[in-house]
């Protein structure tokens, strides 16, 4: 709900446990006042301090630049005195800086509308993109909100500056299903010159509370998001990427939490950005010990031309409050993202079981290996086989043929046609790899138009991976690159595509826009992207698309808008990635987590884990296999049917379930563990893996989380390989004692041992 008190004005968002209130001076300026635990009253303008006298006691009016320099202004703009980080800066024509926003109009109204070109949360549905799933055997008990009986509102607020006719409409969307609210910016150009957009951020966020800390989520590639708190003292803590990707090496997202802040208590203002770009995420503390946080489109190689009467677009930021910890704040970012950003056909649906052939084969296949796997694969119950890299061009290592997307018959003879038949003959499906943003140096594409690759005037472009970013902010590349897409995935039935990107944006440069647009290549870049993925999902609805960047180097929320699921990291070490799904799952719900069963030793790390731990580290995501199944041992093989059955047994769950992260393999350096918990609280799956074997140690007591402290459960050993599980006879546990007391997890002999528990109310 969204409330304008017009006698103190006062704009108050609520979502169902949460309040984000803001207000007007008597100078028309929006100054913010509060966000956090849900507040009846909006008579809070007295928080504005107006009427506080200045600090030197010879100055008795409030002087407007000193003003500026402490006022919590909604949303800051450069040049009139704030000296604290900005949200917008222009450049006229006359070589000026300054914005001085003043509040002008507002509207407020039901549900939401889309940000156009630009992936966004959305209240209903945007048409043309999903249906209900018929398969009601995986609804069961735990059926979420629909969206279609969700609702929400937005506030639009004009502001102004007089002096350039620059106005900002600030848009806020308030869920009442969810504890989160979104904001955008829009900027138009209403004055009769044209301006440069030097800097357009989507959110800030004002806090006055000390000992607060700042939660981000950087790493690498193969290790991405693990989970860093740093102590905010004075001064700023900075996020960013400039690689043209959202990255690997740092994330959309900034956390303030406060210094108690554990899974369950302590405040969290939480920022991610539906991006996947350059971006900035900044929090600062200043000399009167306020934070201010802020998120946006990156600063560095921006600059967008705004002539008279056009209007920029900035992307969607999301904001979740908790006052219950990371766990709240966790599960209010899967349920909008669950509810409100995920689209189309799959959204609800559960996704077949795939094979990849990456790590099984690497560039070195040809269709007998690949109907070899895919029918023992299909055997034992996989439903897709996935084509990885190296079915085109004459590609048969990272060096050439990108660009050229036809099949290699010497490989594939009778091309994806053929393959298809003979997949579908035994009931899977086929899907394939692309990586359609890239040009190899060796390429018919890049031989016939090397001026399609990303290049700055008269300087040569760097390679990474041995290969160019084409240059999709040209139009006509864009183009070529949707018809050859098209082209390959109406050759044959091919159900899924994943699509990768394997390198960041460098020599970012453009051979036909004007110099002073040379700085609006790396958003046009994104917005081309955006594009190319909204017009395959339109025309393509039933295709399933998983994303992919190097593993998760694109793993946000601006790409999950376009697909359901995204390949979270090239580490498929079934330990390593407990911290890397730890890090994911913080803000992306399970079920768009790609996850898979890879082989031993691990081709990343050379570790050995079981069979049956790859298994349950799989199963929180979205479940597939990754190996040559044709040199399993029988014994592995064997396990496969029951990991498959378990998969789709509990799929409703993880697809639906509420997370609960219970320890922590990353911060206790012996065990990771965490439960999804049916809505109603009928069910739950606790995943535990022991990482190291110590001697002479007790039972590990864990408290599980989120069951219903009265009600009766009975727990149950889950050995994935079919056809094992024991029930512990007879013994009811009270969800309270569950919780509160706890459970012993016993200690085995051996590293990396998982359990899988599952929990049913009786
Ligand atoms: C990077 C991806 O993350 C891998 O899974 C694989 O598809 C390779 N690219 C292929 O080049």
């Amino acid at each position: 709900m969204i409330q304008y008190d017009e006698a103190h004005h006062i704009f108050k968002l609520d979502t169902p446990n949460t309040s984000y209130i803001f207000g007007l001076t008597d100078e028309s300026y929006p100054g913010q006042i509060y966000y956090g635990k849900k507040i009846e009253d909006t008579d809070l303008g007295y928080l504005l301090r107006e009427d506080e006298r200045p600090q030197p006691p010879s100055v008795l009016r409030r002087e407007k630049a000193g003003y500026f320099d402490f006022y919590p202004m909604e949303y800051p703009s450069a040049g009139i005195g704030d000296a604290r980080e900005s949200c917008i800066g222009i450049h006229t024509m006359d070589g000026q800086e300054g914005l001085e926003l003043r509040y002008r109009s507002h509207q407020i109204y039901a549900g939401k509308k889309p940000l156009e070109g630009l992936p966004a949360t959305w209240d209903a549905e945007p048409a043309g993109t999903s249906e209900t799933d018929p398969d009601s055997s995986d609804k069961t008990t735990d059926k979420e909100v629909q969206a279609a009986d969700c609702s929400c509102s937005t506030l639009e607020v004009t502001l102004e500056d007089e002096v350039t006719g620059i106005w900002v409409i600030l848009s806020y969307t308030a869920f009442e299903d969810t504890d989160a609210i979104t904001r955008s910016v829009r900027v138009e150009n209403k004055g009769e010159r044209s301006i440069y957009l030097t800097k357009v951020l989507s959110a800030c966020l004002h806090v006055e509370q000390e000992n607060l800390e700042v939660l981000t989520l950087p790493g690498s590639w193969s290790r991405e998001r693990q989970i860093q708190r740093q102590k905010l003292g004075y001064g700023s803590i900075v996020t960013e990427s400039i690689r043209g990707i959202s990255s690997h090496q740092d994330h959309p997202f900034m956390a303030l939490v406060t210094e108690n802040c554990t899974q369950t208590t302590g405040d969290v203002y939480a920022v991610n950005f539906v991006y996947s770009g350059n971006f900035i995420a900044k929090a600062m503390r200043d000399q009167f010990d306020q934070t201010r946080m802020v998120m946006g489109i990156h600063p560095d190689r921006f600059c967008w031309k705004l002539e008279s009467g056009e209007s920029f677009q900035a992307p969607e930021a999301v904001l979740v409050y908790s006052d219950e910890g990371l766990g709240k704040m966790t599960r209010a970012f899967h349920s909008l993202y669950r509810n409100h950003l995920i689209r189309g056909y799959w959204k609800d649906r559960r996704r077949p079981v795939l094979i990849n052939n990456w790590e099984a084969t690497y560039f070195d296949f040809d269709t007998e290996k690949l109907l070899a796997i895919a029918r023992e694969a299909a055997e034992r119950g996989i439903e897709m086989l996935v084509v990885d890299d190296g079915w085109f061009g004459y590609r048969s290592n990272d060096d050439s043929s990108l660009g050229d997307w036809q099949v290699n018959e010497k490989k594939l003879p009778g091309g994806f046609t053929y393959l298809a038949q003979e997949v579908n003959k035994l009931g899977m499906k086929l899907g394939i790899w692309l990586e359609p943003e890239m040009v190899s140096e060796d390429s018919n594409l890049y031989r016939a138009h090397p001026d399609w690759a990303l290049q700055m005037n008269g300087r040569e472009p760097g390679q990474a991976r041995a290969q160019y970013v084409l240059d999709l902010s040209r139009p006509e590349v864009a183009e070529y690159v949707y018809g050859m897409i098209r082209d390959v995935l109406s050759s044959a039935n091919i159900e899924y595509v994943k699509w990768d990107m394997n390198r960041l944006l460098s020599d970012v440069g453009n051979l036909t826009l004007p110099s002073d647009r040379q700085g609006e290549i790396m958003h046009r870049y994104m917005l081309a992207v955006y594009s190319l993925q909204d017009r395959l999902t339109k025309d393509f609805p039933q295709l399933l698309l998983e994303n992919c960047c190097s593993g998760g180097g694109r793993f946000d929320p601006g790409m999950l808008y376009y697909s359901p699921q995204i390949w979270c990291s090239d580490d498929t070490d079934a330990i390593e990635r407990l911290s890397i799904q730890e890090g994911t799952q913080l803000l992306y719900p399970l079920s768009c987590i790609g996850a898979h069963v890879s082989i031993c030793p691990n081709h990343g790390t050379g570790r050995v884990t079981p069979f049956e731990t790859r298994g349950v580290v799989a199963l929180s995501g979205t479940f597939g296999y990754e190996l040559d199944i044709t040199r399993l041992s029988d014994e592995e093989k064997d396990q496969i049917p029951g990991q498959v059955a378990h998969y789709k047994q509990y799929s409703h769950l993880i697809r639906n379930g509420e997370y609960y992260r219970i320890a922590s393999w990353r911060e206790n350096h012996l065990c990771d563990c965490f439960m999804i918990v049916s809505k109603n609280r009928a069910e739950a799956l606790c995943t535990y893996v022991q990482v190291l074997s110590q001697i002479n140690c007790k039972s590990l007591r864990i408290r599980l989380q989120g069951l219903d402290p009265d009600a009766f459960y009975s727990v149950t050993e889950v050995t994935l390989a079919a056809g094992s599980e024991n029930e512990a006879a007879g013994k009811r546990y009270q969800g309270a004692a569950l919780m509160y007391a706890g459970i012993l997890m016993p200690r085995v002999m051996g590293d990396f041992k998982a359990r899988l528990l599952y929990i049913k109310r009786i």
